[in-house]
């Protein structure tokens, strides 16, 4: 049972998608870093619904209020309470999806394991869930850029079956991103993959696709082998996210077609310290931060949730069609982009904390 999330920096995420609100109560956050609504605000209107004709159109204005755990623009190291209030609520669209579990979401498992679910909206298994994780990224990435000038960045990288070039890692920034709806900062397959998700849309289908994230200015040391490794704790908070099907670090699974002498990350010397000509290990090595950018890569479904008739099955096994109404996203990348980068940074400031904890130790 879990709806928290790191060891030091202790985030719990509340709120049902058709409930009166949603948000998260961070533990562990360090005392005197100044901090108001308008650092987390941004991130939240990257993640808010009906932002583009791409997205839901479920209207929900995201603002964020701070409950608790700061003090004249300070936090004070006691609990954050973070509230974004729920408006736009329909539970009329979801009257079938009482009866009948969609296909691929998580009616029916939630219905399972606790004999009743939240079943307008989704409950906690809607990507409502990720405005406290995205409020509470927020905050860490402040924490991190300001201790440690740390920079995350997320783009898509791909619709469906439409690949962008790679931006140049080293230098790709949000406005970037930000320049298309989809959030890819090559315009010409920007181009393509929002036509590519109003042609789903249309159809009354969905689309998967694939988001790209580079951390810089990670220091070395960052990692708590061997359960907790860097690349281990990751993976874990991206698949947490509603609707992925893979994670991939640096070379990920194509690095299994290579030799070691092509893959191998070879040493050479950079400012104080040694650093790596390539970098398929995608920034770690042994599960700790090497000091070269983190690469990854996460993997979304097509959403479930389609308008498109469907034979199936109700909770009782008789047959039915499903033609689902409401408000749908026909692809969820553009509005996962600021998830990723959140989930990122909530694993970072964790390690961080972990390893500034241990040098304090140190003798
Ligand atoms: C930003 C975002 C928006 C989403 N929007 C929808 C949606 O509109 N309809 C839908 O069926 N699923 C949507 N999902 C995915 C579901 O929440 C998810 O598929 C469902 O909870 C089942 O979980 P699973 O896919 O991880 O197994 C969205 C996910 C994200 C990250």
């Amino acid at each position: 049972m879990s709806s928290s999330f790191g060891t030091l920096f202790r985030v719990t995420t509340f709120g049902e998608s058709h409930g009166q609100g949603v948000g998260a109560v961070i533990d562990g956050c360090p005392p005197k870093m100044p901090l108001d609504e308008a650092d987390i605000q941004p991130q939240l209107d990257r993640r808010r619904p009906a932002q583009s004709k791409l997205t839901t159109t479920r209207k929900e204005a995201d603002r964020v209020s701070i409950l608790s755990g700061v003090q004249n623009g300070k936090t004070l190291g006691t609990p954050i309470a973070l509230l974004v209030k729920n408006t736009d609520q329909r539970p009329a669209d979801y009257d079938q999806m009482r009866s009948v579990p969609r296909p691929s979401h998580a009616d029916y498992t939630y219905q399972m394991k606790y004999g009743i679910r939240a079943f307008s909206g989704g409950g906690r298994s809607s990507a409502r869930e990720t405005v406290g994780r995205v409020a509470a990224g927020a905050i860490a990435e402040k924490y991190l850029s300001e201790r440690y000038g740390i920079g995350i960045v997320a783009w898509v990288s791909a619709v469906y079956t439409i690949d962008a070039p790679s931006p140049d890692l080293a230098n790709v920034r949000r406005q970037e991103v930000d320049r298309s709806a989809v959030r890819c900062p090559d315009l010409r397959a920007a181009e393509k993959m929002q036509a590519a998700i109003v042609e789903a849309q249309e159809a009354g289908d969905s689309i998967g696709g694939i988001i790209t994230c580079v951390c810089r200015n990670i220091p070395t040391g960052l990692g708590e082998p061997v359960f907790n490794k860097m690349e281990a704790l990751l993976a874990q908070a991206m698949l947490s996210i509603p609707a992925t099907k893979g994670f991939e670090i640096g070379s990920g699974f194509g690095g299994s077609r290579m030799r070691g002498s092509a893959h191998n990350d070879v040493f050479i010397k950079k400012g104080e310290h040694l650093g790596t000509r390539t970098n398929y290990s995608g920034g770690v090595q042994g599960g700790i931060s090497n000091g070269e950018p983190l690469i990854f890569r996460v993997a979304f479904k097509p959403p479930a949730t389609i308008s498109m008739p469907q034979k199936t099955v109700d909770f009782e096994g008789n047959d039915t069609v499903l033609e689902a109404k409401g408000r749908h996203d026909p692809c969820v990348v553009p509005r996962a982009v600021p998830i990723v980068e959140s989930m990122a940074a909530l694993v970072l400031t964790d390690l961080a904390l972990q390893q500034k904890m241990r040098e304090n130790e140190t003798v």
